[in-house]
């Protein structure tokens, strides 16, 4: 279960996958353009990550994610610039959708938590905006 508040961003969304449940277990599966709104280029995964840490702390240009919790749980939090949404994910088969220019930070892991994110780009360091003065300045928000 994933719990939000206050309200949704303006640019995240819940993703919801397929599950096949049978005595054997649960199976969930994501095809590109399909259950995610863009064609999988790249597919990353944070674990072994200190229950203290904070990750993210950046928002792309062009690039869009889909970011799971596959096993334990952590915050995601987003910002359009204007508005902040805190979602915890601890369901494998909700996402969190991440349009291009949302500041994103991810904190309060659990132990041994598995954070799993689809991309709709090969890595690429220029996409980055890693200040949070420029983010605003690119979303247009009041500074
Ligand atoms: P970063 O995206 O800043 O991590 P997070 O948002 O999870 O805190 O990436 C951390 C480092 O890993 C940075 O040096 C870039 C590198 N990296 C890659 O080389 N390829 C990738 O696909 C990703 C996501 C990161």
């Amino acid at each position: 279960m994933i719990s939000e508040s206050p309200k949704p961003s303006g640019s995240a969304r819940l993703i919801n996958l397929p599950v096949i449940s049978d005595p054997r277990g649960d199976l969930t599966f994501v095809e590109g353009s399909n259950h995610v709104p863009f064609d999988v280029a790249r597919v990353y995964y944070l674990y072994n990550v200190p229950v203290d840490a904070d990750r993210g702390g950046h928002a792309h240009r062009v690039l869009q994610q889909v970011v799971f919790a596959l096993s334990g749980s952590f915050r995601l939090k987003v910002d359009d610039g204007f508005e902040k949404t805190d979602y915890w994910l601890r369901n494998p088969r909700q996402g969190v959708l991440i349009d291009r220019l949302i500041w994103r930070e991810m904190d309060s892991f659990s132990q041994g938590a598995v954070c799993m994110v689809l991309a709709s780009n090969r890595y690429d360091e220029g996409d980055y905006i890693r200040d949070y003065g420029a983010f605003q300045k690119a979303v247009g928000a009041k500074l």
